[in-house]
């Protein structure tokens, strides 16, 4: 039986051939994600993760929805695997906002499904670290949220050299679309054609905008202008003063595929141009409004980083760590008549939070030495009855190997010292 396409296994390392993924992989990610968010204040919470479809049909835009991993449910029910987490997390917010103190500061590490064909960097389902910060309308979030974004891709060793946040503003191409006489109602039609200039034909762009009265060359000469609008400007200034200006680069090509936009956005890539998106956010001061059918108005912001490019990224720049055993100490049993006293010792072991590990049947001692070492484990433990009858604990260090010798009476009184 072999798993759907586009989803993965991930296997402890050492991974079998042909596996690219590994569960030593995701936890090194996922703790960077962690440690960097709560540097930043942000508390975790979570979510479902089925939601009634109607959460995405409005909020998120069609390119979202046509990828949807949809069904009736046996209540007749139209639900959804979440293809993101914005929505989600604005339900929540708007729900309960008056629970929380402002600004809302909030992270998620998600499983999402999206369904994709699977390419290099895309797969139909992938873990995002998601960062949000809600009830805060000053541009001074805004740039709190890209160094976040800046400081969890520095935490996994990569620098100015690996990666670059292109930022950009709705706002900005707002005024644009308006100054040269665009339907206000037609904006986000326009921003996806904007969105997918770099992708597509240039025949084809042309068109579609011809037909919001638009001439393609006017769009290629705002994105090639670069100048800094106001609100982009205090996001540098900002960032500058943190020394993190050299992450940053205007770049009004990006203006994100997503509905709900409305001000500063942002998309990470690796500076070679190799990958896909590693991470894309802004602002969305609309959504919790929206998705509370106007009872709640909170303004909010932030950024969705995908595990897949991240992942590809720091392989391609070796800054994959090697994965070690977690295990501290293997009980060696060569005396089976202190099988039970050795399990009393393994027990003692783990009950002090050291990780012990020993084999579970007769086995000769060198093989379960070789074991120790295959483990990467610091010590050996052993117990030993000596010719009067009593019972010594024997511990040797693997590195140095020294050993200790001290005596056992059933307590972990032996352990105490390390
Ligand atoms: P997004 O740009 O759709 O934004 O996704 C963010 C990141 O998730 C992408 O840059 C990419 O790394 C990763 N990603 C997306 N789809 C896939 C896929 N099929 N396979 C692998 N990785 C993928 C959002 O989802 C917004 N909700 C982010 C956000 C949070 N905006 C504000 N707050």
């Amino acid at each position: 039986m072999e798993r759907l396409t586009g989803f993965r296994d991930f296997y402890p390392e050492p991974v079998p051939a042909n596996e690219p993924w590994s569960c030593d992989l995701r936890q090194h990610i996922f703790g960077c994600w962690r440690r960097t968010a709560r540097n930043y204040g942000f508390r975790e919470y979570d979510g479902p993760p089925l939601e009634p479809l109607e959460l995405y049909t409005n909020k998120s835009g069609a390119e979202i929805v046509a990828q949807l991993f949809n069904f009736v449910d046996k209540g007749d029910r139209a639900v959804s695997l979440r293809p993101e987490m914005t929505p989600t997390v604005a339900r929540m917010v708007a729900t309960s906002e008056r629970a929380f103190k402002k600004p809302i500061k909030w992270f998620s590490l998600p499983q999402l499904f999206r369904y994709e064909k699977p390419q290099k960097g895309r797969l139909r389902e992938h873990f995002q670290l998601n960062c949000d910060i809600f009830g805060e309308a000053d541009v001074s979030a805004d740039a709190e949220i890209v160094a976040l974004l800046i400081d969890v891709l520095r935490s996994l060793g990569l620098t100015a050299e690996d990666f670059v946040v292109r930022l950009s503003s709705r706002q900005a191409w707002q005024r644009f679309f308006i100054s040269r006489g665009g339907n206000p109602e037609q904006a986000y039609e326009f921003f996806q054609i904007v969105d997918k200039i770099e992708r597509e034909k240039p025949e084809v762009s042309t068109q579609k905008l011809a037909a919001l009265g638009i001439a393609l060359t006017e769009v290629q000469g705002f994105i090639n202008s670069s100048v800094p609008e106001p609100e982009l400007q205090s996001v540098l200034d900002n960032l500058e003063a943190r020394g993190l200006k050299a992450f940053v680069k205007v770049d009004y090509g990006v203006i994100r595929g997503l509905a709900y936009y409305t001000g500063v956005v942002f998309e990470a890539f690796d500076t070679k141009g190799e990958l896909r998106a590693i991470a894309g956010g802004g602002r969305y001061d609309q959504l919790i409004h929206q998705v509370s059918e106007g009872k709640v108005n909170l303004p909010a912001l932030g950024f969705g980083m995908g595990d897949v490019v991240l992942a590809e990224l720091l392989k391609a720049r070796q800054l994959v760590p090697s994965f070690a055993s977690t295990i501290d100490t293997v009980v060696l049993i060569e005396d089976e008549s202190l099988r039970l006293q050795s399990l009393g010792l393994v027990q003692q072991l783990r009950d002090a939070d050291s990780p012990a590990d020993y084999t579970f049947t007769p086995a000769k001692s060198d093989r379960q030495f070789k074991k120790a070492l295959e483990l990467g484990a610091a010590r050996t433990v052993r117990l030993e009855r000596l010719s009067d009858g009593t019972i010594q604990v024997r511990i040797k260090n693997l590195k140095t190997r020294e050993e200790a010798i001290r005596p056992y009476d059933g307590s972990p009184a032996w352990f105490a010292g390390g």
